[in-house]
């Protein structure tokens, strides 16, 4: 029988539940063998079932380990509970398709304690603290209380040092502050986070760098990261790519999206190759859904039932998360 203990809040009853029970793990293992076996493991964001559909398939067929990312805005639009319970669908799912992969469920972004204690008391097993916009000291204030209490139930954190530039529903800089590598000694000791994202030139959102800027992501400071803390697990934010291919469908199909270019998939590689054990994607994921929408609408103009146009997105989003398995973050048969 399912171990339910049931709490009431003023106007909320939960099931406090451990990720545990819904056969989810933690990050810890999969991120030790990432950083040993020089790939990096996915962190796909999701807010509804086709785009849980398209990440597990793609997984399945790799055979890659992945990480569900939910952010605070997705927990708003598709409510908290329902994703719970689509994380635990998402373990069988896999199962019937044929792979046992490892399946983390992670809060992106957690901007407070409340906020991170509320996911882990509901099923998550990784939760990211994003205590960057404080002070040092404010930082690690809040992260160690996370901490504390995410590795009391299980659950392993992600912290982070520097601020990425960009521009999301939730999360918002207007220019970056590369993390500083003489800080992360410090950081990691005093708050005993499990990983560490930093910044080191990639940004937030689709639109990143106009046509004719030169995306860099700095392998210098990765370097000098990893001499600090040799061996511990890096974390890359805002990871896209925009494909100019994808960008173009969107606007031949009557959308309007300003030219931009993303990071280059060459880099990300050699970052996967070092330290950096978790890249996160989102945006390509978004455009690649459009971009596939779109066609429909401008070349069925008369279909209205959404299977007709989701199921499409559906396959373009799992072919694009193929993709960054196999070329890009080098997870494939690793499970
Ligand atoms: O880094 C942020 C993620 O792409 C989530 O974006 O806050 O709009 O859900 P969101
Ligand atoms: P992108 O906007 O580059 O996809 O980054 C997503 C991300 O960092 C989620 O936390
Ligand atoms: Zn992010």
């Amino acid at each position: 029988m399912t171990n339910y203990s049931e709490f009431i809040t003023p106007n909320k009853l939960y099931k406090m539940i451990s990720y545990k029970e819904l056969g989810l793990v933690n990050s810890k293992e999969l991120f030790a063998k990432a950083v040993k076996g020089g790939y990096a493991i996915p962190a796909f964001n999701f807010n509804n079932m086709e785009q849980m559909q398209a990440i597990i398939s793609a997984c399945v067929e790799t055979k890659s380990p992945v990480i569900l990312q939910v952010s605070s805005g997705a927990r708003k639009y598709a409510n908290q509970t329902l994703l719970r319970y689509m994380a635990q669908g998402a373990v069988e799912y896999a199962k019937e398709l044929g792979q046992n992969i490892p399946i983390v469920l992670h809060l992106d972004h957690g901007d407070s304690f409340e906020l991170c204690k509320s996911c882990i008391d509901m099923g998550f097993s990784s939760v990211m603290i994003d205590g960057s916009h404080h002070s040092f000291e404010k930082n690690i204030e809040l992260t160690k209380q996370v901490v504390e209490y995410a590795h009391a139930h299980g659950v392993t954190v992600e912290g982070e040092l520097g601020v990425l530039a960009g521009v999301e529903d939730e999360v918002s800089a207007e220019h970056h502050t590369y993390t500083q590598p003489e800080e992360v000694e410090e950081f990691v000791k005093r708050t005993g986070v499990d990983s560490l994202a930093i910044s080191i030139g990639t940004s937030h959102g689709a639109f990143k760098f106009k046509p004719g800027q030169k995306p860099e992501i700095r392998l210098d400071i990765l370097e000098e990261i990893e001499k600090r803390i040799p061996g511990f697990p890096i974390v890359l934010h805002g990871a896209s790519s925009v494909p100019q291919d994808v960008v173009a469908d969107i606007n031949k199909f009557g959308g309007k999206l300003e030219d931009s270019i993303g990071i280059p998939e060459e880099q990300l590689r050699m970052a996967a190759a070092s330290a950096v054990c978790k890249i996160n994607i989102d945006s390509d994921g978004r455009l690649a859904m459009t971009a596939a929408i779109r066609k429909v609408f401008a070349q069925s103009p008369a279909e209205f039932d959404p299977r007709k146009y989701l199921g499409p997105a559906r396959d373009a989003l799992k072919e694009l998360y193929k993709h960054k398995i196999l070329n890009v973050l080098g997870s494939n048969d690793k499970i």
